[in-house]
């Protein structure tokens, strides 16, 4: 990873966080000793065509689609390790809840499914592990990448 692929943002990101928009969804204190995640609107108070791309997207539904929540729930009734079940799907679906804990999707942070703050602060991934993300929530945000540039 080069240099350029991180910027530190915490001085804007504290105005954001004063601002009405940023206080408006608090969210949960990470685990991992870093900061907290923010919700997508506080980055779409700067970056406010991608919020409105990803506000259109899969990734915005990934954890409300009636369609998951349907699914969810089946998989569950049949599964006899109903957490682990629940687990497997909201990992991938709403993935700050790896951090949270909030399996149950009672923040509106845990809501937002696969939200601009967790992609852009994951530090790390080794498939060795499950889940597999080093995640650093907190004032540096992450990428572009230089091996994404073709
Ligand atoms: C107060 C305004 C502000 C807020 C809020 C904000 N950003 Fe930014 N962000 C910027 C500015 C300014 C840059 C620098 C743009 C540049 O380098 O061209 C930037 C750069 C970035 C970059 C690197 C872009 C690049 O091309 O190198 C990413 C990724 C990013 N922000 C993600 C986020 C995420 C995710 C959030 C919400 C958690 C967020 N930002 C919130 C203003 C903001
Ligand atoms: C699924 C993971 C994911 C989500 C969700 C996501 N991003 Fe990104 N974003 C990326 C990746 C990966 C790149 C780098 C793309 C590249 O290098 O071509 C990127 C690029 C960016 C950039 C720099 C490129 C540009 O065109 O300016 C900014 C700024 C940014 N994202 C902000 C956001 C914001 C704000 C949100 C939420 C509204 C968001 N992202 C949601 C993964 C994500
Ligand atoms: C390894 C990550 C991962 C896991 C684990 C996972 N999913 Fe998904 N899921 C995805 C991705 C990525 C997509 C989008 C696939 C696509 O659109 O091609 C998706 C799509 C879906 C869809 C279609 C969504 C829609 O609105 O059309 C449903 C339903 C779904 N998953 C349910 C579940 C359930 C229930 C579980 C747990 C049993 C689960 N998923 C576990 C990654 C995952």
């Amino acid at each position: 990873m080069r240099d350029r692929s991180v910027r530190t943002l915490g001085s804007l990101l504290f105005l954001a966080a004063v601002s009405p928009l940023g206080a408006a969804t608090p969210a949960q204190p990470a685990s991992s000793g870093g900061g907290k995640y923010m919700p997508a609107k506080s980055c779409g108070a700067c970056h406010d065509a991608m919020f409105k791309t990803w506000s259109g997207s899969a990734h915005a539904r990934s954890v409300t689609s009636s369609a998951y929540l349907e699914t969810l729930r089946r998989t569950i009734e049949q599964a006899q390790d109903k957490k682990a079940a629940r687990e497997a799907c909201v990992w991938c679906h709403a993935p700050t809840t790896i951090l949270t804990g909030d399996l149950d999707l009672q923040q509106p942070l845990s809501r937002e499914g696969i939200t601009c703050d967790f992609c852009h602060t994951v530090a790390a991934v080794n498939l060795e592990r499950v889940p597999p993300f080093d995640l650093k929530p907190g004032p540096v945000k992450r990428g572009p990448f230089e091996y994404t540039q073709v």
